[in-house]
């Protein structure tokens, strides 16, 4: 059913995690740093963090590091990347081996908040075709184009109270910055929502949350719209 490439890039990823996870185990944690952590995470983050549309990895500079702490464990322990549709989020959970434990998930997280947002996504591929994945949920319908004025009314009427005027998110409610992430990446995380395929998992609290406001966007025009305004906020 799937690409035979995102089979290969599953393995790939899964193996080096193995082999990175082995070689650098006999160092302590706490001689670890976030920086040399992060170097593993560059094939698919970007080096400076600001994502790869290539690889699907989003931005990670720009979110918080509560926001990121917690998306870790969940794409370790399930309560995300749980269904087989969702392959950028399996080859996610494949990667997490290698951030080791709760003394490295938190100083990583917290170097990769510091780093600097907003830089241009890597690209280390000939070409625009940005997916190596066939699945309706590889984006949007070409011909739907966003129309930021009418998504404004449905941010500031709904998302507005979890994520903030400007887009920064809210760590009470669970709610990351959507700030720096990419039309594409931000698409499909809704699209997760409103089918179940993230925020469905029965112990994801906050995620159930953002999957009911996700079911408001009842077509994908929808869709298009509010990420068209979040993109300019
Ligand atoms: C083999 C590629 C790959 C590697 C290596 C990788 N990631 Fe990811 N990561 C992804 C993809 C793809 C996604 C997007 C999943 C989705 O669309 O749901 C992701 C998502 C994330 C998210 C969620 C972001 C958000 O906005 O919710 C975090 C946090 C993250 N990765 C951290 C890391 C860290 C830290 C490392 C290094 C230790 C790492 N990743 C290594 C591919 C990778
Ligand atoms: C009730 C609070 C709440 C409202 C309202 C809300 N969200 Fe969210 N949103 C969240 C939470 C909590 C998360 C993180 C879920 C998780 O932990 O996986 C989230 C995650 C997201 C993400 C994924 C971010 C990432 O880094 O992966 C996007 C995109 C998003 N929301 C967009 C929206 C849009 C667009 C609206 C309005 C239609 C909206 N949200 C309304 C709480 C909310």
């Amino acid at each position: 059913m799937y690409p035979l490439r995102s089979l290969l890039i599953l393995f790939f990823s899964f193996s080096a995690a193995q082999a990175f996870a082995q070689s650098e185990w006999e160092t302590p944690n706490e001689q670890v740093t976030g920086e040399e952590l992060y170097v593993a995470c560059t094939f698919c983050h970007g080096l400076e963090a600001q994502g790869n549309d290539r690889r699907d990895g989003p931005a990670l500079a720009g979110l918080q590091a509560w926001y990121i702490e917690k998306q870790i464990y969940n794409f370790r322990n399930g309560l995300r990347a749980y269904s087989e549709e969702d392959i950028p989020g399996k080859i996610m959970h494949g990667s997490t081996p290698m951030i080791r434990d709760e003394f490295t998930i938190k100083s990583i997280s917290e170097y990769i908040a510091g780093l600097e947002p907003g830089l241009p996504m890597a690209r280390n591929a000939v070409g625009d075709r940005p997916f190596v994945w066939d699945s309706p949920y590889a984006g949007l319908d070409e011909s739907i184009v966003g129309d930021a004025a009418a998504g404004a009314s449905t941010y500031n009427g709904i998302c507005m109270i979890c994520h903030g005027a400007e887009g920064s998110g809210n760590e009470a409610l669970g709610a990351g910055s959507l700030k720096y992430l990419s039309g594409m990446y931000m698409e499909r995380q809704l699209m997760y929502f409103r089918d179940g395929i993230r925020g469905a998992h029965p112990e994801d609290v906050t995620g159930q949350q953002m999957a009911a406001m996700a079911k408001t966007l009842t077509t994908d025009q929808a869709i298009a719209d509010v990420v068209a305004y979040i993109l300019e906020l």
